[in-house]
């Protein structure tokens, strides 16, 4: 086991305790308020010892982390905290949160469409918490400060800044947006989250499913370890496996795309001037340069494709390179059915080919070449002129999805 430190939110130094090999598969374990990451050592073993990576971080204000100094331990504070966490890690986790831990979890993955993280396991973090209840959880705590053997588990001032409300708000909402595998642990007799309140959002997380566990209060983790480590376990196998499928020749073809999906790309919207004069075009990925002198480039057309023929026919075509502002644009060239360039500024290039205004490149091309790529027609175009926007970031196209640029 080795300590690391991270750096939280405005500078805070945050301490984690990290086992197991780091190439594994990680896992974020994130205790509640009040408790500190020693909470989680029989999980971080059970973890450790079904091949997954752990690392067990104390919050800001408890256990080895810093303490505010400047107070901070308002909700936003912790959230900021974890998106920090995570950004100074290699892969995305799995993060187990308890209670608070998994509030802010909720939080910032929800709001970040869950691209931080792999999994997330809420163990008793009830996504609702009315005043009432949080009355009851800072009388608990403050009842644990009392009791001078947890005294420097955590700093007080953590208490007076707690806002519950606000939380529910923001993991309400947040819930709706998690698109990444939730499963959502329950002790059974846990005084803070009824079955109902917790059925209730596991039904609003289109991917979480939920798991009780008896003779285990609000302290799941901890008051029946093996349980829950057990629960965890199976949740993890299950939906986010240490070892991914791999395609072999004639399997299934999902994991052959998701393995392509692996290589990055831009965006483009390939047009032409159909031999009616009206304009055609499709999104397109898979854009590639090819040679520069001769000066040559490529993309791959489905044979299904409606623009298809007439960009066999056409001579001129133009590969638009598009920019982050254009994500619309890229949907309205992949959508069928719809009069793609009505909405779309563009003029016609130097051969007609429409040129989309304001792309981060337009190559004008005539056709070198086509050959037959399976399913998809290879167009070969040779460059006649090319001009680009140098002020511009692009719309990139990773695992199935738009992203942005992001500068380390
Ligand atoms: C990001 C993205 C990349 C795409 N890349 C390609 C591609 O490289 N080749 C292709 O034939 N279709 C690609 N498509 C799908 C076409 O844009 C889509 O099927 C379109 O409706 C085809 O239009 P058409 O049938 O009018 O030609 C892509 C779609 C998206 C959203």
């Amino acid at each position: 086991m080795n300590e690391r430190e991270f750096k939280g939110f405005g500078g805070i130094t945050l301490r984690a305790d990290v086992h197991g090999m780091s190439d594994d598969p990680s896992v974020l374990l994130l205790h509640g308020g009040g408790q500190s990451r020693d909470v989680w050592q029989p999980a971080a073993e059970a973890l450790v010892k079904a091949g997954r990576h752990v690392i067990n971080l104390d919050l800001r204000g408890h256990g080895a982390s810093d303490w505010a100094s400047d107070g901070r331990y308002d909700f936003e504070a912790f959230v900021e905290d974890i998106r920090a966490v995570l950004a100074q890690l290699a892969s995305r986790p799995v993060i187990i949160g308890a209670a608070l831990g998994g509030w802010i979890a909720a939080a910032a993955l929800g709001e970040d469409g869950g691209h931080l993280a792999s999994g997330l396991v809420l163990a008793d973090a009830p996504p609702e918490i009315d005043a009432q209840t949080a009355l009851k959880v800072s009388d608990q705590l403050r009842l644990q400060i009392e009791r001078t053997d947890v005294q420097a588990q955590f700093d007080p001032a953590f208490l007076r800044s707690m806002d519950l409300e606000h939380a529910t708000g923001r993991i309400t909402e947040a819930a709706h947006l998690l698109k990444l595998p939730v499963l959502f642990v329950r002790g059974a007799m846990s005084d803070l989250a009824d079955s109902e309140l917790a059925g209730r959002y596991v039904e609003q997380v289109e991917t979480a499913e939920f798991a009780e566990i008896e003779d285990a209060g609000h302290h799941v983790a901890f008051d029946r370890a093996d349980m829950f480590s057990a629960v965890v376990l199976d949740f993890l196998e299950r939906r986010v496996p240490r070892f991914l499928p791999d395609y072999k020749q004639g399997s299934d073809a999902r994991t052959l795309r998701d393995a392509l999906g692996c290589f990055a790309t831009g965006v483009t919207v390939v047009t032409t001037m159909s031999e009616e004069n009206e304009p055609v075009g499709l999104t397109a990925n898979s854009f590639t340069s090819v040679s520069l002198d001769p000066p040559l480039l490529l993309v791959c057309i489905a044979k299904t494709s409606t623009s298809l023929k007439v960009l066999e026919q056409a001579k001129h075509f133009a590969v638009n390179v598009l920019h982050i502002g254009q994500q619309p644009v890229s949907n309205a060239f992949a959508r069928s059915g719809e009069d793609r360039f009505a909405d779309t500024p563009w003029q016609r290039g130097l051969r007609d080919a429409p040129l989309l205004s304001g792309a981060l490149a337009n190559f004008e091309c005539e056709r070198f070449a086509l050959h037959d790529g399976g399913d998809h027609v290879i167009l070969v175009g040779q460059v006649e002129r090319a001009k680009y926007e140098p002020r511009r970031d692009p719309l990139l196209y990773f695992k199935g999805k738009y992203r942005r640029l992001h500068f380390a």
